[in-house]
């Protein structure tokens, strides 16, 4: 059934819309009383994420445009109409403000079927489509005080293959748990996540740390990829990255947490603000080195700061070993050794890896029984969110 919202509507208006719509696909209208501007009725928006929303024509023109602008922010899957007279003045206003068209409060109903339609058309190509596999939350907002793991992926070093292992690491556990994993790019300024699952993504991490952003809006602003994973990735251009602060970016994380049982994050390499600000909903500390001295003297280094920082107290903490083939003098032992953890994993360096991420296809899928594929397996099994195999009926992931 599809959802019509009108604001600030009439009694005639709302007859006019039912009559209008009488022949097509049976469509709930629900209306909300407004006296003018009020951001309640944006967030009740945001909620509800009806299918439509037309503004007027019993509201002023400056708030009906303020609502239409505000809705766009915070839930620009939803489109909106403005009802009211157009002017030549009105028009660059109404889209500005993100309008999809103009329908006066008297049109015939033709006309006003024609438009709805079309907005309802350019609504659904919008809605980033949320796949039923996606995990709904718990009512009662249950899920919130059982919020899922955050898996945060750090490394000291660019280029040591944290994406890699967060995109294997995420469609790993996606082929278990179907729609129960998001993987979210924190590598705000040059993530490419979006890349390495091949992704042309409608919306991004720019559009989820908007202030007011629902549940349901927020799934939407995932983009589903093949494995079932859902992505939330970085802004497609760098200089958005600017417009997204640390705590913001991890109260989308968190947002996310209760929503979802599995959250791996991908970060940019270092500590930045985001890292050591998502370090703080981190339930796992991923550490990935490769083998050579320079990587792991830089992860003693990462790790001492982390530990003084507070921020590896009371997490899981892994050690991951990429490229761990290389005979660059370390032995896995000395590693451990130096670091003081056990590794969890080690990767060798393979062509595949490259090969399978260039076709957006993490190797864990394409080669689903190879050697790195049952490693990720086994890394999984050890986080606790997949299963152990043979018919366990515990939910080890249930567990904090
Ligand atoms: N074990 C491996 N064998 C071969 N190539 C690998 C391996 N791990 C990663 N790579 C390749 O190395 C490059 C860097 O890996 P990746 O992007 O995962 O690193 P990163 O830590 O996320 O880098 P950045 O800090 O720039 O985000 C990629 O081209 C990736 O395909
Ligand atoms: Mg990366």
């Amino acid at each position: 059934m599809t959802a019509i919202q009108l604001i600030g509507s009439t009694d005639d208006f709302r007859t006019l819309v039912e009559r209008a719509l009488k022949s097509g696909a049976p469509a709930e209208i629900a209306m909300i009383d407004a006296g003018g501007f009020d951001p309640e009725i944006v967030r009740a928006i945001s909620a509800a994420c009806p299918d439509l929303v037309a503004i007027g024509p019993d509201l002023s023109t400056s708030d009906s445009l303020k609502l239409i602008e505000e809705i766009a922010k915070i839930a620009p899957q939803v489109p909106t109409i403005l009802i009211g007279y157009p002017t030549a003045d009105l028009w660059p206003q109404a889209v500005r403000a993100g309008a999809r068209d103009i329908v006066t409060p008297v049109a015939k109903a033709v006309v006003l079927r024609e438009s709805f339609e079309r907005a309802l058309e350019a609504g659904r190509k919008l809605r980033v489509h949320v796949p039923d596999y996606a995990a709904t939350p718990a009512p009662g907002g249950a899920a919130v005080a059982e919020a899922g793991r955050v898996i945060a992926i750090v490394s000291p070093k660019g280029g040591s293959g944290k994406t890699t292992i967060a995109a294997n690491l995420a469609a790993t556990v996606a082929r278990e748990r179907p729609g129960d994993v998001v993987l979210a790019d924190l590598d705000v300024q040059f993530g490419d996540v979006g890349h390495a699952y091949r992704l042309d993504p409608e919306y991004s991490l720019l559009n989820a740390v908007a202030p007011g952003v629902s549940p349901t809006v927020l799934k939407g602003f995932l983009t589903p990829h093949p494995s079932k994973v859902l992505a939330l990735t970085a802004p497609e251009r760098p200089e958005d990255a600017d417009d997204i602060d640390a705590a913001a970016s991890t109260a989308s994380v968190r947002q996310l947490a209760g929503l979802f049982p599995v959250i791996i994050v991908d970060t940019g390499a270092g500590l930045d603000d985001h890292t050591l600000s998502v370090l703080e909903a981190a339930t796992d500390v991923i550490l990935v080195t490769a083998t050579d001295v320079p990587s792991v003297r830089a992860v003693v280094k990462e790790y001492d700061i982390l530990e003084r920082l507070g921020l590896l107290k009371d997490r899981r903490k892994h050690l991951v070993l990429n490229r761990a083939d290389a005979r660059v003098g370390l032995s896995v032992s000395d590693i451990e050794q130096t670091i003081g953890l056990k590794a969890s994993m080690t990767i060798p360096s393979t062509k595949a890896i490259p090969t399978a991420l260039n076709l957006g296809e993490p190797l864990v899928i394409g080669d689903e029984r190879g050697p790195v594929a049952r490693s990720f397996t086994e890394f999984a099994r050890e986080l606790g969110v997949i299963d152990q195999p043979a018919n366990s009926m515990s939910r080890p992931w249930r567990k904090r």
